[in-house]
Order: C-alpha cells, then structure tokens, then sequence
C-alpha cells in the first residue's frame, strides 16, 4: 500500500494528538525499564485518525513484532488461538474493529488477556475436552470507532485507553506538510494549509487529498501545490470549503429537506440518503458533531443554524427560539 512509506514509525515522527503521545511514551518508557509486556490497550476514535498507525508505533516504540487481525475475520475459537499461539514474548497483538469479535472469542480473549491463559475446546461431542495452554505476556490492542460500542468486561480489560481525536489545522497542515516531502510533492505553506482546512480533521482524507492535488497541480499547472491550485483542484473533487464532501452535503441536505432540520431519527435519516446506519454515526456524524453543524439529541438528529448559514438558506421560524 502506498500509505506505508508515510505513516510515521516512531512517536517522535507522529504529530498532534499531544496526550496520547505524552502517555504512551511514559508508558511505554516504563514497561520497557522493567521488561515487561505493555499493558492492554484500547484505542478508539473515528476512521482515519491513525489507530493503526499506533498499534505499529507501539510495537516499535516496544522492539517486538505486531500480528494483525479483526474482529469480523476471527470465526472460531481456534483462529484466534492460531494467532495468540505464534506471539513471542512482549509482541502485539493488534485487533481491528474488536467491536465486532463474536461472543465466543470474547469469552476466550479474557483469560488471555487476564493470565495469558489459552483455555480452548478440541473435538465436538464425547470426545470433547477443553485444553489449556499457556501463552507468553503479550499486549493486546484493540481498534473501534466507538469505546461505547464494546461489552463492558472486555472494556474493563484494557489497562490503557486512548481517544483519538480530529486534529487540528496546524496539525494537519504538518501532516500534510511532512507528506509531501515523503512524496516529493512541492508544496507551499498555504497551499498545505488549503489540503489541511478541508480534510475534516483527518490524516488519511488529507494524504488521499493531497494525491489527487499533486495530480491537479502536475497536469494543470507547474506542478507546485499553491493555496490557488489546491483549492481548485479541491473544488474539482468536490470538496467544499469546509471540507464537506458529497455523503457529508447529501446527510445535511436530507436533514434540512425532508425532515425540516430534525430532530429526526438516524434510521430515517439513513434511509432518506440511502446509507448504513453505521456509516452515518461511524464516519460521517463524528466529524459535522464536533464542528457544530449537527446535534444528537435524545429525540434525534438535529441541524444547527451553521448548516443554514454554510448552505445560504433560512432557517425555519420554530428554529430561532432555540438559536
Ligand atoms: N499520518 C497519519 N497520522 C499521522 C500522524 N499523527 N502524524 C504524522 N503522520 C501521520
């Protein structure tokens, strides 16, 4: 994958998210003073904040290798106890979407987790039995889009958990900055800035922006990313100046056309645009919650007076009282 050569491999080269990084390193730095494995972690956020990225940087900060799965690929119990029987002493184990393990290989992962204990059933009917092997100390990490979405005993089980949040702008912009001298991309500090502002906080749309950018910048001009080139090559794939993309404007515009700006439900509204409900509250919802353009509320989904004003519409009269 062409994402490998730019994601950082150490904590030192990962930017922004300063209290995961000021943590880790001090956990880190102390389970390694004692030769431990590190403590379980969990790690949540929306997609493309890096919860990968991390789980790599943490088996690297450690020295030890990283063995990757997910939640919706481990069927049985013995996949699992395939993977935990190949870990040496100290690896990681890295765990995507553990939201979705299935509840049999939760009840396997909590022993292992506990005692580094593998307790697994062979054969099927009289010849039965359960087996029990032991596993070397090893680190589990998990990766979900939503801490909420766990079982509470297998949340209880994390030592460590870390919330990745959208970076900020000036992050952003020394991501994407740091990129473009990966690729050998020209860049100017605005026209950085530009790729940064519309990437709605999030490392990986501004890397796929910026390779789309660059591709604009060389066919279309000299091949140097300006603010002026960034923004229209942006405008081109549709991205706004909020960094609103199509799903983004078809949610909002849904919101405000069919259902009077809400509150409506996420079902419906998932409906309306023709959308998984999870993609709504996974990737889409996080980002337009936290920049304010929309509320959950226990009635449902709301638009704020920001849509309005970004879409040049009025709002409706009942929504004033609440402004
Ligand atoms: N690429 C993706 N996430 C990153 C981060 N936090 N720092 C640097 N590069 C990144």
């Amino acid at each position: 994958q062409v994402d490998r050569a730019i994601r950082p491999k150490m904590l030192a080269d990962y930017i922004g998210q300063p209290h995961v990084r000021e943590q880790m390193e001090i956990f880190i730095g102390a389970a390694k003073a004692r030769a431990e494995a590190l403590d379980h972690c969990l790690i949540f956020g929306p997609p493309g904040l890096g919860k990968t990225t991390l789980a790599n940087i943490i088996a690297n900060e450690m020295g030890v290798s990283l063995k990757s799965t997910s939640g919706p690929v481990l069927e049985k119990a013995g996949d699992l106890a395939a993977i935990m029987t190949n870990l040496d002493a100290g690896d990681v184990l890295f765990i995507d979407e553990i939201h979705r393990l299935s509840p049999m290989i939760e009840e396997v992962l909590y022993p292992a987790m506990e005692d580094y204990q593998l307790d697994i059933m062979i054969g099927e009917g009289p010849a039965a039995r359960s087996i029990k092997l032991d596993l070397p100390p090893f680190t589990l990490i998990g990766a979900t889009t939503r801490a909420g979405l766990l079982t509470s005993p297998l949340r209880d089980r994390f030592g460590i958990v870390q919330r990745l949040e959208f970076y900020s702008l000036a992050d952003l912009t020394h991501i994407v900055t740091r990129s473009a001298s990966l690729m050998g991309v020209g860049i100017e500090a605005l026209g950085a800035e530009e790729v940064a502002r519309r990437a709605r906080g999030t490392p990986r749309i501004a890397n796929r922006l910026l390779r789309r950018v660059r591709d604009y910048a060389e066919v279309k001009a000299d091949g140097v990313v300006t603010a002026d080139v960034a923004d229209k090559a942006l405008n081109m794939l549709n991205v706004d100046a909020l960094g609103f993309d199509h799903m983004d404007r078809r949610l909002l515009m849904a919101l405000v056309d069919k259902f009077g700006g809400g509150p409506v439900g996420v079902d419906s509204l998932a409906a309306a645009i023709s959308e998984e409900r999870d993609t709504i509250e996974d990737v889409l919802e996080p980002y337009l919650i936290q920049q304010g353009y929309l509320m959950r509320t226990p009635r449902g989904r709301v638009a704020t007076q920001k849509v309005y004003d970004h879409f040049g519409l009025t709002a409706p009269a009942s929504m004033k009282q609440d402004a």
